[in-house]
């Protein structure tokens, strides 16, 4: 898809359909300000047949050159919200692709934030559009190819960057959904180090370790996983650089178990082949460097990705197995489908060594969080209030929700062990919460937030601009989060 922000909405370039975005209100309805007299008075004619129900979209013919108009409807909100814009730009996306359009102009309504609108809209656009077909031989090729954002009045200021914004953007959620989409026999440890290495440049530097580098690097609880699949653990670094060598980086960990049969825990062959998103959090960390490459921002974010996949074997790590992490810290073993947090635990000591400004991992941790939030919402937790702040207000910005759960004392006393420092599974109560306690040891004194994508991170149904599979959740938020912190949004 190619987006091109226009400094008017004039009928000068060469368009499909017009697309124009009203609410419920009658007097918001009674403007509609076409760039094309026939198309105005279509839909002067037509005006008892859209009622701005949102959702509701109507094609109205008749204009210059065969040029069409598509209303879309916004619904009761005085004040649409960003999402709002997202989820009505998918569904008009949608009708004009099925109906074979390949040029749109979409008109950004006036009135607050009109850049983000902007941006707002054409990431609802590719994100509806989005595809997992590179497996199939049966391809159903994209109808609408070439949009152009413009403003409804005014001249469209600062439309240039924010559809700038939105393009580095969709192709980055694009790139995190494909590696989750792919299957674990494609997207391996060391396949998702190669696309890593494909995203080094000037700015960012990829460093990847193999099983016998997580040996040395004393990372017994990350090995241990490791330990019971023939297919290759990697621990991949990534080290963009946009900001003065001196600055603190903001260090971002995604859990990556390219598969995760639960090991000698095995889980229910039911619903089994959904593991393959376990590395949700990895491809979402990815995603994010991917478009910081792209967007070039002035601040400095190392990404580490801990990745391998979780198998039952003669080699395989058990239960009451005790194991020592990078820090000392001895850990034993209750459920060897506990392994996400024995990954990220290693990891998190080893992020922290570098003295980063804060970290944030990303991980489908629990599914303790899914019957918490579904996925309205992923699991917030951390041991700094105002990160946690900062997340949460990035999250309401990018429309992926972040809500707040306790780390508590009796959590926290959940996982000690009778026979270690630690034990990986504090049992199925407060599971989400348990868990975040397992890693918050592991942060020490460092800034740390953990997000619990395992609701998130994928879906069972096409939705607004969300499609079957993997959401590539994490993306915008992380963008959100990191541009403000480079003081570029
Ligand atoms: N990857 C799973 C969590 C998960 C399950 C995410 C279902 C999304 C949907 C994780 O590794 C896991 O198995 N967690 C266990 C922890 C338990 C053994 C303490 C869980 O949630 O049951
Ligand atoms: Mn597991
Ligand atoms: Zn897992």
């Amino acid at each position: 898809m190619r987006f091109q922000a226009h400094g008017a909405p004039g009928v000068a370039h060469s368009t499909d359909a017009f697309v124009l975005f009203r609410g419920k209100a009658a007097k918001d309805r009674a403007r509609l300000p076409v760039p094309d007299a026939a198309l105005r008075a279509a839909a002067a004619a037509a005006r008892k047949e859209f009622g701005g129900e949102r959702g509701e979209t109507l094609l109205l013919h008749g204009g210059a050159k065969g040029r069409r108009l598509l209303l879309v409807g916004l619904g009761e909100e005085a004040k649409p919200d960003l999402e709002l814009f997202r989820s009505a730009a998918a569904a008009a996306a949608r009708a004009l692709d099925a109906r074979g359009l390949a040029r749109a102009t979409f008109l950004v309504p006036a009135g607050e934030e009109e850049p983000a609108r902007a941006t707002a809209l054409a990431e609802g656009i590719a994100l509806a559009l989005y595809r997992f077909d590179r497996l199939q031989k049966k391809k159903k090729p994209q109808k609408l190819l070439s949009v152009r954002i413009a403003p409804e009045a005014g001249r469209g200021e600062g439309f240039g960057s924010a559809v700038a914004l939105a393009q580095a953007t969709v192709e980055a959620v694009a790139f995190t959904r494909d590696l989750g989409n792919l299957p674990p026999n494609v997207a391996t440890p060391s396949y998702l180090a190669a696309r890593a290495r494909e995203l080094a440049g000037a700015r960012l530097r990829v460093r990847v370790h193999n099983r016998a580098a997580l040996r040395r690097l004393r990372m017994g609880a990350f090995a241990a996983v490791a330990q019971g699949s023939a297919t290759e653990p990697r621990l991949v670094e990534m080290h963009y650089r946009g900001a003065g060598p001196r600055v603190p980086a903001v260090a971002l960990v995604g859990k990556g178990v390219t598969f995760d049969t639960g090991g000698i825990s095995i889980k229910p062959s039911q619903s089994m082949e959904e593991m393959k998103f376990d590395m949700c959090g990895a491809a979402a960390v990815l995603g994010a460097m991917h478009a910081l490459v792209a967007l070039r921002p002035k601040i400095n974010v190392s990404a580490y990705v801990p990745a391998a996949d979780n198998m039952p074997s003669g080699n395989a790590y058990r239960p009451s197995d005790i194991v020592r992490a990078r820090d000392g810290t001895t850990i034993e073993i209750i459920s060897t489908d506990a392994e996400g947090r024995m990954l990220l635990c290693d990891t998190i000591v080893y992020a922290a060594e570098k003295k980063p400004a804060c970290i944030v991992d990303l991980a489908t941790l629990t599914g303790a969080c899914v019957v918490a939030l579904g996925d309205a919402a992923a699991g917030l937790f951390g041991n700094d209030g105002k990160l946690s702040d900062e997340l949460e207000e990035a999250g309401k910005r990018s429309g992926e929700i972040l809500w707040p759960m306790p780390i508590l004392p009796p959590h926290e006393k959940a996982v000690q062990s009778p026979y270690a420092d630690l034990k990986n599974s504090g049992g199925r109560n407060a599971g989400a919460c348990t868990a975040a306690a397992f890693l918050k040891h592991f942060a020490g004194k460092t800034p740390w937030a953990h997000l619990d994508i395992a609701g998130t991170a994928w879906g069972d149904r096409d939705e607004g601009y969300r499609r079957k599979g993997a959401t590539g959740f994490g993306v915008r938020l992380l963008l959100a989060f990191l541009l403000r912190r480079a003081g570029a949004r």
